[in-house]
């Protein structure tokens, strides 16, 4: 693992009983890379972050996460994730659930608070901050989840279908966000099946079928007239069995 490796995957399998969830995945994220993970529904990208997040270990092969086992609390402190689907405690305001997830962290509450506000505002939701969780839309609890993922300040970020749910407007103010961490040198990792912002906002992607990487590499150097070039791909790899 070299210096600028935030994570580094190889040869991670992992299975359920008789299912191969992922099979003999090996895949890098570079310092300062935004990497987007894509495939079908089933192909095995919501495991391979658990295995990322040392939620879940690998049946074989290994995964390092910033130099060390994700299972380790020191590990663990850099990483902000933002799973498929959050069940957070419904009569908590925005506000109290940051502040339930620094305490959580070790974070002090004066950090915490700060931290909230700042937040807050990025996502868009300064205005809804005390109204019970159990009043958000779809987007917001989406909005909601984004800025307690960014609490503790990581250095890698772990999205899981970040885009799902938010609205055209949220989806802009997001990728900019995202764009903004990148520029600080964040690393992010997401899931994702919007094509477009994908294509938008990704130094590289891999695209996944049945377990395994059926492409990786670069969104941008892609050939083609610069337009739709990642569906094209996407569709290439995963119907016609080749790259673009
Ligand atoms: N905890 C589990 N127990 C049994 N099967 C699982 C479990 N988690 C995932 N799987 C199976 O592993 C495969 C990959 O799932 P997943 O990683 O969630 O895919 P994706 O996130 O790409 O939609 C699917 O066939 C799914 O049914
Ligand atoms: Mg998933």
């Amino acid at each position: 693992m070299t210096a600028s490796e935030v994570v580094r995957i190889e040869g991670a399998s992992r299975s359920f009983g008789d299912v191969k969830a992922v099979d003999g995945l090996s895949l890098t994220l570079n310092a300062g890379e935004v990497m987007g993970f894509l495939g079908t529904n089933g192909a095995g990208k919501t495991t391979t972050i658990k295995m990322m997040l040392g939620l879940l270990r690998p049946t074989e092969g290994s995964v390092v996460v910033l130099g060390g086992d994700p299972t380790d609390p020191s590990v663990r402190a850099k990483i902000g994730y933002m799973p498929e689907i959050a069940y957070y405690y419904p009569y908590l305001n925005a506000r109290e659930l940051l502040s339930f997830y620094g305490g959580i962290c070790g974070m002090d509450a004066k950090t915490v608070r700060e931290r909230a506000d700042e937040l807050l505002e990025a996502v868009g939701l300064a205005d809804a901050a005390k109204r019970p969780l159990k009043t958000y839309s779809k987007g917001m609890l989406q909005r909601a989840g984004i800025a307690q993922a960014l609490l503790n300040d990581p250095s890698l970020l772990v999205l899981d279908e970040p885009f799902t749910g938010l609205d055209p407007l949220a989806r802009i103010h997001f990728r900019e966000l995202m764009r903004s961490l990148r520029d600080r040198g964040k690393s992010i990792f997401f899931s994702s099946h919007e094509l477009g912002e994908t294509e938008l906002l990704c130094d590289k992607v891999a695209v996944m079928k049945n377990g395994r990487a059926v492409y990786q590499g670069p969104v941008r150097q892609l050939a083609g007239d610069g337009e739709r070039n990642l569906e094209r791909l996407f569709l290439d790899v995963l119907e016609k069995g080749g790259a673009a």
